[in-house]
């Protein structure tokens, strides 16, 4: 089978999240990496294209020209689609020129700057019938997705609260380096957009709250703190969350939160039962009820939902984590390109079988859409004194 070939915006050298997006989608074997703009500045993109092996005549001084020269060569050889892991501002033009030009897009989170430039991005998308991917990441792991599956099956009855939280604390001041690259566009407005916290931390909150109860957050009270001295964006929030029915949740994100590292925990409360998750032990999913000790589910384990067992890569107790999940998301959208590009897939490939097509779920542009009406209404409603304001897309 070929593999898939892929190009990179941004992830150059010291960028964070470009290395996982290029572990995550060499895991499986499918995915190569061919070419790419790795950097704003084009000799840095050079030499650091290069040492990732790339030929000199495949790494480019910006994504214009990746586009551009990649859309002129024999279709066997050009890539097939493109990964954008750029600030926030550049999403957008990045992917609307990836479209336009003919290659399909998995970019990360948020989608875009702002709610419009989201809606071009949908309308652009379903004009060019090519595939949009967000790396929604924590969709990925086993037990998210056994979560999800234990509440659409009914197991924890009516859901009636949830409880969305992720805290950091490397934006407090007691640990801040002020020289962080990563921290200084994402508190910068015309790079990361209106929001840090919510923006980076809380939108995958919200988007794992919708994914696991299968339920759409249709309005939102917030409080936003711009607790460190000087910042003009939020680096901590509490918001209300209303969602469809008779549902009610809280979201906790806070980037000012001293001593957490990455956590991110999602509890949702049935009427006959509820469940915990819990990012730093994500091989973990708790069951609780009201009348039985806790169950405390393992990943790997055959006694899981056909979709957690589908992205077990290791037996029982052998750890998998971030980059395991981030290759959950490569593999759908793999999937997902090569069908969409006709070639079918191999359904010999057990990776690919029919019933794995099925529980495919990558987060798309609906996702993206959701995520970004859910960071301009919580700005909104903090900046209207903590009102409630309806999120409708
Ligand atoms: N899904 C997740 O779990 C997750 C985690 C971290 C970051 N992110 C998202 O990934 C994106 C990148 O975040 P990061 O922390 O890796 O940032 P970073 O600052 O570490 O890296 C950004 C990279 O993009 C490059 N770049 C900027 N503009 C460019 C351009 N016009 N052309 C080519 N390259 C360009 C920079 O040179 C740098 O190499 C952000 O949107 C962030 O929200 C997602």
């Amino acid at each position: 089978m070929n593999k898939l070939r892929m190009g990179m915006v941004g992830g150059g050298p010291n960028a964070f999240i470009g290395a996982i997006h290029r572990a995550a989608a060499a895991l499986d074997g499918e995915i190569e990496l061919c070419c790419g703009a790795f950097s704003r500045d084009a000799q840095q993109s050079r030499v650091f294209g290069e040492s990732l092996g790339l030929a000199p005549d495949r790494v480019y001084d910006d994504y214009q020209s990746l586009f551009e020269k990649e859309a002129n060569l024999p279709v066997e050889k050009r890539m097939q689609f493109v990964s954008i892991v750029t600030p926030n501002n550049m999403h957008y033009p990045i992917a609307d020129a990836a479209l336009t030009s003919g290659f399909n897009v998995l970019c990360d989170k948020p989608a875009t700057l702002t709610l419009d430039e989201c809606q071009a991005l949908a309308r652009r998308t379903e004009q060019t019938n090519l595939v949009f991917g967000l790396t929604h990441t924590y969709t990925g792991y086993a037990m998210v997705k056994e979560a999800r599956q234990r509440i659409m099956n009914g197991e924890l009855g009516t859901i009636r609260k949830v409880i969305t939280e992720y805290h950091q604390g490397w934006l407090a001041a007691q640990v801040f380096d002020g020289n962080n690259k990563q921290a200084a566009w994402r508190l910068d407005p015309a790079q990361a957009g209106q929001s840090c916290c919510m923006g980076d931390i809380g939108v995958h909150a919200a988007n794992l709250a919708e994914y696991v109860t299968g339920l759409r957050i249709s309005a939102v009270l917030a409080d936003l703190g711009r607790v460190e001295p000087g910042r003009v964006l939020d680096d901590d929030g509490t918001v209300l969350l209303r969602f469809e029915g008779e549902t009610r949740g809280v979201l906790l994100a806070s980037q000012i939160s001293l001593g957490e590292e990455n956590c991110l925990r999602i509890r949702a409360y049935g009427d006959s039962g509820s469940l915990e998750w819990h990012q730093e032990e994500p091989n973990t999913l708790l069951l609780k009820r009201g009348d039985q000790p806790t169950q405390i589910l393992r990943a790997g384990h055959s006694y899981l939902s056909a979709p957690a067992q589908a992205v077990a890569r290791t037996p029982p107790g052998h750890p998998e984590g971030y980059i395991e999940a981030f290759a959950n998301i490569y593999r759908d959208f793999a999937c997902m390109v090569s069908q969409q590009q006709g070639k079918g897939v191999d359904t010999t490939n057990p990776e690919h079988s029919p019933e794995r097509q099925q529980i495919s779920d990558l987060p798309g542009i609906a996702e993206a859409l959701r995520g970004m009406a859910f960071i301009e209404q919580v700005v909104a409603s903090d900046a209207a004194g903590c009102q409630w304001r309806s999120i409708e897309c």
